[in-house]
């Protein structure tokens, strides 16, 4: 076993022979759209999402599903599953089997297995005093997913939390990959941006200075969170996260939206700083969006927001 549970990293890997390692991770959730084919599609790229946090290639995957006996029309259920087979044969990975079973609410999502040199995983422990930090998709989908769910949504902020949640990592991955490996990587998802950082922080043991106003959120978020508040996972995720904030006292709304739990975010990596401009060239050149959201510092781990 070369990557197990103590680190909370985003798969496991376990060593096949010299050159090839297992990557082995499993994800499912309840509905975060109306649209079942997108729903289907928005799981198979989560999923995938932590394939690609390790560095690693996705090869198969295992279908989880669960539907209300009788109580759903079968078209929406072939709908969920032809959108998680588009995204996971647009992503070269075969679905090889599944198990369905009886539940009042629908959940769906895929074990996924890659493949990865063991000489090039990317660990979420290997961070480094004077790395920068980098992020690939806005956040704010925990907001706006809850106010859809409510139905006060606005169709902006629907849509744009929609096209992130589809969007898969693959491009990122290929943009870091082109340069070289990062320090560390992992993806956002439901300990939102702060929590994930926190882990990767912790496990690197090193101190994250994070730039606030340069983390991007999704247009809308920030109105959404303000009128109709945050789902109880980002309220959970602040109170986690705080006690090892240097700044945690009185947060402004934008503040607690850097912990709002995310679905399918992007990945959350490091860099040398000296590596910093060729990285972010080669996302130009890709055109996948990045953002520089901070830099790691030595000494005791928390996360200080300047
Ligand atoms: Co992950
Ligand atoms: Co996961």
């Amino acid at each position: 076993m070369l990557v197990g549970n103590a680190t909370h990293d985003d798969a496991g890997v376990f060593l096949l022979n010299e050159t090839t390692a297992l990557v082995q991770t499993v994800d499912f959730f309840t509905p975060v759209v109306d649209d079942p084919r997108l729903f289907g599609r928005i799981a198979a790229i989560n999923s995938l999402s932590d394939i690609y946090a390790m560095g690693a290639r996705p090869v198969t995957a295992l279908n989880l599903l669960a539907t209300p006996a009788g109580g759903i029309d079968p078209t929406i259920v072939a709908a969920m599953l032809d959108g998680g087979q588009e995204a996971m044969a647009e992503a070269h990975t075969s679905i090889i089997g599944g198990h369905t079973i009886d539940d009042p609410e629908p959940k769906m999502g895929y074990a996924v297995t890659g493949i990865v040199n063991p000489d090039h995983i990317w660990r979420n422990n290997t961070a480094r005093a004077g790395d920068r930090i980098y992020l690939t998709k806005a956040i704010g989908t925990g907001v706006i997913v809850k106010a859809v769910k409510d139905g006060v949504a606005d169709a902006g902020s629907a849509d744009a939390a929609a096209v992130m949640m589809a969007t898969s990592n693959a491009d990122a991955q290929n943009a870091i990959a082109a340069v070289g490996d990062p320090t560390a990587c992992t993806d956002v998802t439901g300990f939102g941006l702060l929590g994930h950082l926190w882990e990767l922080t912790l496990a690197s043991k090193t101190r994250a200075i994070v730039w606030e106003n340069e983390v991007p959120i999704i247009c809308g978020a920030e109105s959404l969170a303000q009128k109709h508040g945050f789902p109880a996972g980002s309220v959970r995720n602040w109170e986690f996260v705080a006690p090892h904030l240097v700044n945690r006292q009185e947060p402004s709304l934008r503040r607690r939206l850097l912990a709002d739990a995310v679905t399918s975010g992007g990945l959350l990596f490091t860099v040398p700083a000296e590596q910093a401009r060729i990285v972010e060239e080669s996302f130009q050149v890709k055109g996948v969006p990045l953002w520089g959201i901070g830099e790691m510092m030595a000494g005791t781990p928390t996360i200080e927001l300047v």
